[in-house]
């Protein structure tokens, strides 16, 4: 009666790994519990979802062909927008679909944007950018999430949806996002790991906390609708800070890394996944997440039914 941190599943959201070709269900090794699917049986994935309650998805693309400019990104007939288009048709307004916008998943170098002389050139980027998140639109994607960190492309992508009179897709911005090494088991699930160099140029130094405030403030003057935190739980100091500066829902995303760590302690039995799993959620909610991004999202959502 008297605890002051409820959740609820209407307030996560399930990534999905979405792969080229068709049949595909095969586990993926650095997250153990969760499956590529292709855009033809990916139905699989947001059925067992519903079961719990879970109806929003944040959709991530594996193709099979990378490029210098990551071609298949901003394809027609490119996986997320086949996949995407399935989905919709089939669930409507039963599911909500989130996609990432970047390009490190489709760029040869696996850079999260358009090289020039070994350096992202972020207006460059934005060009591209906002193609990606024009064909996610027409695709039927409710909202776009960009995850690439160039300056300046909440606007261009905002600008570009309203033009195509895309008013009523929204765009949840990854505002506030570190240069993290909780992604590796995502790096490795999306094989979008950089061939040379780092992300640092454009994700976010983690001993920076006033920075954090000045990326939300940006996004927010640019026209976003939800700003993220990522990672979650080495953050739970920015997550509340975002979250009491700024107007807008927070979403924090629980990143690979920190899913991976509880499930191979839990697996060496030297914690309690079901009770780890729970206490980290809360925790993030408590701090001042207003959405939780989690790769336990389904048994979470199961947590929240028992009452845990
Ligand atoms: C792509 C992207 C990444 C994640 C989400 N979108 C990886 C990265 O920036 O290297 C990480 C998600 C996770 O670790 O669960 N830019
Ligand atoms: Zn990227």
């Amino acid at each position: 009666m008297a605890r002051e941190v409820r959740l609820s599943s209407k307030s996560l959201i399930l990534p999905i790994f979405i792969m080229e070709g068709e049949n595909v269900k095969l586990p993926i090794n650095s997250l153990e519990g969760h499956f590529y699917y292709s855009p033809d049986t990916v139905f699989e994935a947001v059925d067992s979802a519903l079961k719990y309650g879970v109806n929003k998805f944040l959709v991530f693309g594996v193709p099979t062909e990378k490029d210098e400019i990551g071609s298949q990104s901003f394809d027609e007939n490119g996986v997320i927008q086949k996949a995407v288009g399935a989905i919709k048709e089939r669930y409507r307004d039963e599911v909500f679909i989130i996609t990432d916008v970047c390009m490190c998943e489709y760029t040869s170098h696996g850079h999260c944007g358009i090289l020039d002389h070994g350096y992202v050139d972020n207006d460059k980027t934005l060009e591209y950018l906002t193609q990606i998140a024009l064909s996610h639109a027409m695709a039927g994607a409710d909202m776009v999430a960009p995850s690439d960190m160039m300056d300046g492309r909440v606007a261009a992508i905002r600008q570009a949806l309203d033009k195509h009179n895309f008013i009523n897709t929204l765009i949840m911005s990854y505002a506030v996002k570190y240069s993290s090494s909780f992604y590796g088991p995502f790096r490795e699930a999306a094989k979008s790991a950089p061939s040379f160099g780092d992300r640092k140029s454009y994700q976010m130094d983690y001993h920076n906390k006033k920075e954090a405030i000045k990326e939300a403030l940006l996004d927010i003057n640019e026209g976003a609708d939800i700003l993220m935190v990522k990672p979650a739980l080495s953050y739970l100091d920015i997550i509340s800070e975002v979250s009491k500066q700024s107007n807008l829902p927070t979403a924090a995303y629980s990143v690979s890394g920190e899913y991976a760590m509880i499930k191979a302690a839990a697996k060496m039995n030297l914690i309690d996944e079901y009770g780890v799993m729970c206490e980290s959620a809360v925790s993030i909610f408590r701090a001042g997440a207003d959405i939780l991004i989690s790769y336990y999202a389904k048994e979470i959502a199961e947590a929240i039914n028992k009452g845990d």
